[in-house]
């Protein structure tokens, strides 16, 4: 009791109301789907099977079009779409330093790579070996080969014997040297290439092994496209089991692919075939992704459209329109140009819709897939903007209607809202458009509302086709699903007008790490899924037919004061801070922290002088609160004005952007923006700043004026939706407590009988929390059933999932 009592007293309380004769809008059972991409060797090292790095040895080749300056890859030097002039792009040679043949290392003997004697002209390159007796030839995969003991493996590999005679040793070995598996292989003189095959049988397990052909003799030899499988496949797919189950068992309504970014390529050349991913191995034209590697298109087209059968999702490939990626080099296909591109978005239909009569059709049935695929959307270019863009989605969307009436045609969006622009340029065959929204911490639960103030009157769907809460959240914490599920929760709420959604991006294999926040987690031979995948996952599996009227009364405790230390940043911007005082108090100069950028003190002047770079802060310590800073800043150069923070506020930091966006406006920001209004920042002028924080409210003044006055609002929020699953009968309402205390919900029901019900709890004491490898379950749902019908108990920081047991009728007892 005494232990139970304080619990207790922290409780808040709230109440939700549900009128299941009011019915909302109707939700499409594909509302969920994933988006799969090229990016984390998601594929590649990932979900692909293929256990050699760079089984072709073409990962030393340059991209088309590409040249190398010093150890940087760059671009062509061409106008690019969007803006009209070469943006110099350049990216590090990821491969630099590592000779002809990356992955691959020679001991005691020598290798080079040679390119008169091609395989096929998808992998030209071949190495040559020339042995000594010991000499050994390695790869460690991608980070370490999981090789499991009973397991069978596929070896094969394309040779030639100019001179060397006899038996090669093909071994797993353990990084401690154990052989795990080995078997013979015989070398013997031939014309031309020959295919040598043979099975390695494992005795013994290491998740991290290696892959040696040894040498026992002396001689030349040509080598090429070495490939080693497991013999387990998922679903008779090259695929690895325990990612491709991950991916199953969120039961997605559609499998976007191939991007994102990949789609789009660094420079139009670069941009992914389709028609190059079929066909025998040996045969595939590897691809170099955005993401700064090659992938050799073992999971190809085919694959892709197998996998989605499997696991019963639509496809929807994302086709380029003709423009590379504009964070890149933004090169183009001219007018001229785009009508090969056209053909072959078409071939791509045709390929997997089309009879086996068609050319394509064909092409697939000799594939081993008589029937035609389903096929029913496709989008055209991603993260495309802008009326030139427009008109493009318009040509290949009236090519695409023209020959598949009944294919919805998806215009690709800019990140963070719709473009009206490419909107109003693209014609009546635009069915879907499909905007990104990657938000920071807290902003979908502050917004929930905010698909609300979409127009509804236009002719098209919106597709988010990638979401995520994945700035200040860690590697993605339980506040990053909180954030996820509010956005879920706010998709199916308006599914009138949201039709599809995807979580981006997907899968991380941990060795390569490029983007902040991941849905699934791996390494070679472990997987774990964040808190936002089972959230994820509890919304598939919890999808209603129908949204019903919810309402929910509670009203938050206020929020926490900041509190913190304060800080001074620039981004892009070189600028000086003078007359620093707190409340009156200077500030000891020697206190600040410089945590990013060039920060230097002259004459009492604090100078932060790079301009190449964002987020550079230097912060002055302490636990400031409802105080009053004062300061004169000056911008010296650069493309924005200067920030300045005041502490913190549940773990965001609270800062005032004085010039930012391009110089455009001032904001109160938390991890997102609370109030943006125009505002510059003038060059060589020192400005008078003063920020007054009381409790949650910041009120900022620039020469005296009054120009931000906010109250932060609390994270703390009780949000609520539900709908009628028309098959079971079931009520399922989706609850969300971001609070960091419990709050009791009474429930009140309206329209219907409740018999019996299940909670499924998702939540962590901690907001901070994330999964791991070693406690991948730390946050997974747990399921109960329902004490009481009437009322509920939400706990810190949770997602609960109500399923009721439910029959039409006023349910009496628990309407209050
Ligand atoms: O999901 C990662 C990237 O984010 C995608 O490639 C791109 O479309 C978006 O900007």
């Amino acid at each position: 009791m005494t232990l139970l009592l304080p619990i207790l007293l922290l409780a808040g309380r709230g109440r939700v109301e549900i009128d299941a004769t009011k019915l909302g809008a109707r939700i499409p059972k594909g509302l969920y789907g994933v988006f799969l991409e090229e990016i984390n060797n998601a594929g590649e090292g990932g979900l692909y099977a293929e256990m050699i790095q760079n089984r072709g040895f073409e990962d030393a080749n340059l991209p088309p079009a590409c040249t190398l300056e010093g150890n940087q890859l760059a671009a062509p030097k061409e106008p690019s779409f969007w803006e009209g002039y070469s943006k110099d792009w350049k990216m590090d040679w990821p491969y630099a330093g590592q000779g002809e043949t990356p992955s691959w290392t020679i001991e005691g003997g020598t290798m080079r790579v040679v390119a008169d004697r091609p395989l096929s002209p998808a992998s030209p390159h071949a190495a040559e070996i020339d042995a000594k007796p010991g000499t050994s030839l390695t790869n460690a995969g991608f980070w370490g080969m999981n090789v499991q003991k009973g397991e069978r493996y596929d070896l094969s590999f394309f040779a030639q014997f100019p001179s060397y005679r006899g038996d090669i040793q093909a071994q797993l070995v353990a990084p401690d040297g154990r052989l795990l598996a080995s078997a013979d292989i015989s070398g013997r003189a031939t014309n031309g290439w020959q295919r040598q095959k043979m099975v390695l049988t494992a005795e013994d397990s290491d998740p991290k092994a290696k892959f040696v052909l040894v040498f026992p003799r002396e001689g030349k030899l040509l080598l090429d496209f070495i490939s080693l499988m497991p013999q387990t496949k998922w679903r008779g797919l090259p695929l690895r089991p325990d990612l491709a189950q991950m991916i199953a068992d969120l039961k997605p309504g559609f499998v976007r692919w191939p991007g994102g970014c990949v789609t789009e390529g660094i420079t139009i050349e670069t941009r992914p075939r389709w028609e190059q991913t079929l066909g025998p191995l040996q045969g595939r034209t590897p691809t170099f992704v955005p993401w700064g590697y090659w992938v050799s298109n073992g999971f190809g087209y085919h694959e892709w459209l197998l996998f989605c059968e499997a696991i019963h999702a639509e496809p929807l490939y994302v086709f380029n329109a003709g423009i590379s990626c504009a964070f890149r080099s933004g090169t183009y296909l001219t007018d001229d140009e785009l009508t090969g591109q056209i053909q072959n978005i078409l071939d791509a239909i045709e390929y997997a819709t089309g009879p086996v009569t068609s050319k394509y059709g064909a092409m697939r049935a000799r594939a081993g897939h008589q029937k035609p695929f389903a096929m029913h959307m496709v989008e055209l270019g991603n993260e495309d903007q802008g009326p030139k863009y427009g008109a493009r989605f318009r040509r290949i969307a009236a090519a695409v209607k023209a020959k598949y009436p009944k294919i919805k045609t998806i215009l690709s969006s800019w990140i963070s809202g719709i473009d009206h622009a490419a909107i109003n340029a693209a014609g009546p065959q635009l069915n879907v458009v499909d905007e990104h929204a990657y938000t920071p911490v807290n902003w979908a639960v502050q917004h929930f509302d905010s698909f609300a103030k979409y127009p509804r009157t236009v002719p098209w769907e919106l597709y988010i086709g990638e979401f995520a809460t994945n700035a200040g959240v860690g590697r993605g914490n339980m506040t990053a699903t909180l954030g996820d599920a509010a956005y879920m929760m706010s998709m199916e709420k308006n599914a009138d007008l949201v039709k599809m959604g995807s979580y981006a991006p997907l899968l991380e294999n941990i060795n390569r790490r490029q983007w902040e926040v991941n849905l699934i987690h791996f390494d070679s031979s472990r997987v774990y899924g964040r808190a936002s995948y089972f959230a994820c996952k509890l919304f598939a599996d919890n999808l209603p037919d129908v949204n019903l009227a919810t309402t929910v009364d509670y009203t938050p405790p206020p929020g926490a004061s900041i509190e913190g230390p304060v800080g001074l940043a620039t981004w892009l911007t070189s600028a000086e801070f003078k007359d620093i005082q707190i409340d009156g108090n200077p500030i000891d100069t020697d206190g600040w922290k410089p945590e990013r950028g060039e920060w230097s003190l002259k004459d009492g002047v604090y100078a932060q002088s790079v301009r190449d770079d964002g987020d550079l802060w230097s912060y002055f310590g302490g636990r400031h609160h409802d105080m009053t800073l004062t300061l004169k800043a000056r911008k010296i150069a650069g493309a924005e004005g200067f920030v300045v923070s005041v502490g913190n506020a549940e773990g965001r930091r609270v800062q005032v952007n004085l010039g930012g966006w391009g110089n455009r406006f001032y904001a109160i920001e938390a991890e997102g923006v609370v109030r943006q209004i125009p505002g510059q920042i003038q060059t060589g002028r020192w400005y008078d700043v003063k920020i007054e924080t009381r409790g949650r409210t910041v009120k900022a003044y620039l020469d005296g004026d009054l120009i931000l006055n906010e109250t932060l609002p609390t994270p703390d929020r009780v949000l609520a939706i539900s709908g009628r699953d028309e098959q079971s009968g079931d009520l399922i309402v989706k609850l969300l407590n971001t609070g960091s205390g419990p709050v009791d919900i009474d429930l009140a029901l309206k329209g219907v009988t409740v018999r019996s019900g299940t909670v499924t709890r998702l939540a962590s004491e901690e907001a901070t929390a994330e999964n791991s490898f070693s406690s991948p379950h730390r946050i997974a749902p747990i399921v109960s059933l329902l004490s009481s019908l009437d009322s509920l108990s939400l706990p810190a920081h949770s997602l609960s999932i109500v399923r009721l047991k439910a029959r039409p009728g006023d349910h009496k007892q628990a309407l209050k």
